[in-house]
């Protein structure tokens, strides 16, 4: 299948797995999905805006403040919320599943999922105190009551040394759950 004429808003947030977004990127936009990706002030010290734009061939964007368009006038986190058919976040940290459950919006990538009607997928990487603490599991229910899709970590030997919940899933899997719900 491709992902033709489908617009994926890629939310990249600040762990160790935002270099596996790259990959996610390179898979998307060969399935021929316009991909654009939305970088978070603490993804970019992990990933560079030059290699998501440079991957997606869009503009990469990093605030809700950044100029506007000068074609369209059109307000960043509105227009990416309307046009997304789907918003997936890889790797999705435990602070932007704490925000998004509490319906903030003080960053773009918050608030462009809550002005968005589109389909929502969200994928989990941290360590796995953090992923396994009662404060990230109720966030994650609450989410899901919103309908939100989560692809959930693996079991695995983390970035921090431990070993357990919390390793980002397989790009296959995660490129699986985006082909499906596109369908
Ligand atoms: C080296 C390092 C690695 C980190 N890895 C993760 C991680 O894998 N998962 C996570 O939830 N937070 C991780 N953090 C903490 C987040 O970067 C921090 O909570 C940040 O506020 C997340 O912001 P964002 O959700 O807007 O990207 C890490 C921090 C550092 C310094």
């Amino acid at each position: 299948m491709t992902l033709e004429k489908k617009n994926i808003i890629l939310g990249v947030c600040g762990g160790i797995a935002a270099y596996k977004s790259c990959d996610v990127i390179r898979r998307l936009v060969r399935l021929k999905a316009n991909v654009e990706c939305i970088l978070t002030k603490s993804g970019s010290k992990f990933v560079t805006l030059l290699t998501l734009q440079t991957l997606s061939k869009n503009k990469v964007y990093t605030s809700m403040f950044d100029t506007l368009d000068t074609c369209t006038w059109s307000i960043n986190h509105i227009s990416l919320a309307k046009k997304a058919d789907m918003i997936i976040i890889v790797p999705a940290t435990a602070d932007i599943i704490a925000r998004l459950a509490c319906g903030r919006s003080d960053d773009l990538l918050a608030c462009t999922v809550l002005a968005s009607k589109a389909k929502v997928l969200i994928c989990p990487a941290m360590n796995s105190n953090m992923f396994n603490h009662k404060a990230t599991q109720t966030n994650i229910e609450t989410l899901k009551s919103y309908s939100y899709k989560f692809i959930m970590p693996e079991k695995g030997i983390l970035a921090c040394g431990d070993s357990g919940d919390g390793k980002l899933a397989k790009i296959d899997v995660i490129v699986s759950a985006v082909e499906e719900s596109c369908k």
